[in-house]
């Protein structure tokens, strides 16, 4: 899955962005795709009542909205009629699933309120959910509510993380272990691609429940359902034993208590494994997650070099980082044996 990223537009369509109302145009794109525009008009040429009756846009604006959407470069217009261009195909249809469209751009309205409050966010202590005067949870406590938000988010990272499960079935040496444990394994992408890549493994995909009843499913459809369980657990209080490797992907495994439950819950030589976009030193990069850091209630940011601190600090022994893709790393560690840590 590919972001569509500003380089990615024509030279004509960014001419005409600048950075102070740049917000007004992204989010007419991601009032398009939660009204599902670009799915509903891919491979048809549609006239603009038409477009509104299937999207429900009402003509007061529709014409101007429209405009907008040709303005940008992801349609296009030949006489009364409407279709989506390469660009908008490729970016809101081919290469997104449909959860993606829904989970996503809904967080992405969510954050447009958030920063609405910056100014006051940054000048004062308070959170923008008290400046605002609204209620908002994490995503956990809302897949936990609403079980339709956990298919679609689950659903979501099972079709965004595929190439990253294949770059960590190519890297990750699993050769002599027989038992996994993926902690907040979600849609259990990571185990499937694993569980492929060796005959031997068993996977446990440990996640919260609504998320479970998801993974249950993708894991049946994909036929592994004998070598990989799914168990319905809070790792902040429980991490199982019984497994030689744990593995935590992008889910919070990088936090000091839940690596000294990893520790606890290994045996002797059992791997570790982190995977996960860590901070740059400098904190810039991921730029996405720096600007989720500035909304959020406590700070966050874990760099590369601070989660290789915590592994070694949690006991782990022969550390290792290797890149899996272009901003995505793998941290390994061993717990080691008796004799080593005597
Ligand atoms: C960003 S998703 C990553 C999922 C999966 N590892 C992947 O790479 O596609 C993080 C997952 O961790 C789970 N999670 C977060 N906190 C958890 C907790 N305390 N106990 C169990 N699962 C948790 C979430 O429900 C979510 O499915």
């Amino acid at each position: 899955m590919t972001e569509l990223t500003l380089d990615k537009l024509p030279r004509r369509v960014l001419a005409k962005i600048d950075l102070q109302t740049a917000f007004m145009a992204s989010r007419c794109v991601l009032a398009a795709e939660r009204l599902q525009l670009f799915r509903k008009l891919h491979d048809k040429e549609l006239t603009a009542a038409r477009i509104g009756r299937l999207t429900g846009l009402h003509e007061k604006r529709r014409e101007a909205f429209l405009a907008v959407l040709i303005a940008l470069g992801l349609l296009a217009r030949k006489g009364n009629r409407y279709r989506n261009t390469a660009l908008a195909d490729r970016f809101y249809v081919k290469e997104r699933s449909i959860y993606w469209t829904r989970a996503y751009s809904d967080g992405c309205v969510q954050e447009y309120e958030a920063f609405s409050a910056l100014e006051d966010m940054l000048t004062t202590s308070r959170d923008y959910e008290e400046i605002l005067g609204i209620k908002r949870v994490g995503y956990v406590d809302r897949m936990q509510r609403e079980p339709q938000f956990a298919n679609d988010f689950t659903h979501m990272l099972y079709y965004d993380h595929q190439r990253k499960a294949r770059a960590l079935a190519r890297t990750l040496d699993l050769g002599g272990y027989r038992r996994l444990l993926d902690l907040g394994g979600g849609s259990g992408v990571m185990s499937i691609a694993l569980a492929r890549k060796y005959p031997q493994l068993h996977a446990c995909v440990l996640d919260i429940e609504p998320v479970c009843r998801v993974a249950r499913k993708i894991i049946r459809r994909e036929g592994l359902a004998r070598r990989i369980t799914v168990c319905s657990c809070d790792y902040t209080k429980e991490v199982p034993s019984g497994f030689d490797v744990i593995m935590a992907c992008d889910s919070g495994g990088d936090s000091p208590d839940v690596l000294e439950r990893c520790y606890e819950s290994l045996p002797d030589g059992g791997l570790l494994v982190l995977v996960d976009k860590f901070q740059s030193e400098d904190l810039t990069t991921p730029f996405f997650r720096l600007l989720w850091q500035l909304r959020s209630s406590r700070f966050w940011l874990v760099t590369k070099q601070q989660a290789l601190y915590r592994v070694r600090q949690a006991g782990f022994v022969g550390v290792k980082v290797r890149g899996l893709l272009a901003d995505v790393v793998m941290i390994t560690g061993h717990k080691p044996h008796r004799r080593q840590r005597a």
